[in-house]
């Protein structure tokens, strides 16, 4: 497979700046010989402090969100620009817990996809269906419309810098992973999608990860499927322990 696999830790609201620290610390050196590509987004806190521990290393800093402006009166939010200016290099967008708990739409995605972009931060667009969607029988129509919505007004060339996470709500923290075929059979949906959008050659290049309760013990099976190109890992990346098997699985 010419892609390349991506295996990214999802820090969520976790760990102090010291804490952040002693893991970027552990990470840099468990995974200096890693194979894949790497990537850790901290809290905003500690963007700084692990940027400086990463930095020359082969994990890159990523952030969980910016906001959809450039600057002014945006109480609590935060700018791509001050991510830049801390060394961040990619940025999660559309993550489920932005989408349902704050009540991000696409239109707002999509604004923040186009601004990260435009100021040359990648992008981690992440799609996915809740558990009743999935029930309806919807979990690709629900996929479809958040990267269709999601990359609207994005050129070929930014798409080129563009990530898509498949992160079935139901699965996120719940210990249920989706099964390796069944989200396989997602991921290749979304690569058909991603075929109409851009091309047969933008189909085939794009990283393609899962996230949803992956651990040391499911990575390899997950990773295995043709669609599968990495993985977003949120509870087990809080530990080297059970990050660095799946980051070398
Ligand atoms: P869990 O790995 O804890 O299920 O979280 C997945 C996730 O949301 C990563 O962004």
């Amino acid at each position: 497979m010419a892609r390349n696999y991506f295996i990214a830790g999802n820090w969520k609201m976790h760990k102090t700046r010291s804490e952040s620290a002693a893991l970027a610390k552990e990470l840099t050196a468990a995974l200096k010989d890693g194979r894949h590509k790497y990537l850790v987004a901290p809290s905003f806190t500690a963007l700084e402090t692990v940027g400086a521990i990463v930095k020359g290393s082969n994990i890159l800093l990523g952030a969980q969100n910016c906001a959809a402006e450039e600057q002014g009166a945006h109480t609590g939010e935060v700018s791509v620009l001050q991510l830049k200016d801390l060394g961040v290099q990619t940025v999660i967008l559309g993550h489920s817990e932005r989408r349902h708990t704050y009540k991000e739409d696409d239109a707002l995605v999509n604004r923040k996809v186009r601004l990260a972009l435009k100021h040359g931060l990648d992008v981690i667009l992440c799609v996915g269906e809740l558990l009743e969607e999935r029930e309806a029988g919807n979990a690709e129509s629900v996929c479809e419309r958040q990267t269709v919505e999601g990359l609207k007004g994005v050129s070929a060339a930014d798409f080129s810098r563009v990530t898509i996470a498949y992160e079935p709500v139901w699965a996120i923290g719940t210990g249920k992973t989706a099964t390796p075929e069944d989200a396989d059979a997602i991921h290749a949906y979304i690569r058909k999608v991603i075929g109409g959008l851009y091309g047969a050659d933008a189909a085939k290049g794009v990283v393609i990860q899962y996230g949803g309760s992956v651990k040391p013990d499911n990575a390899a099976a997950l990773m295995a499927k043709e669609n599968i190109d990495g993985a977003l890992v949120g509870g087990a990346s809080l530990t080297a322990d059970a990050f660095v098997p799946i980051a070398k699985f």
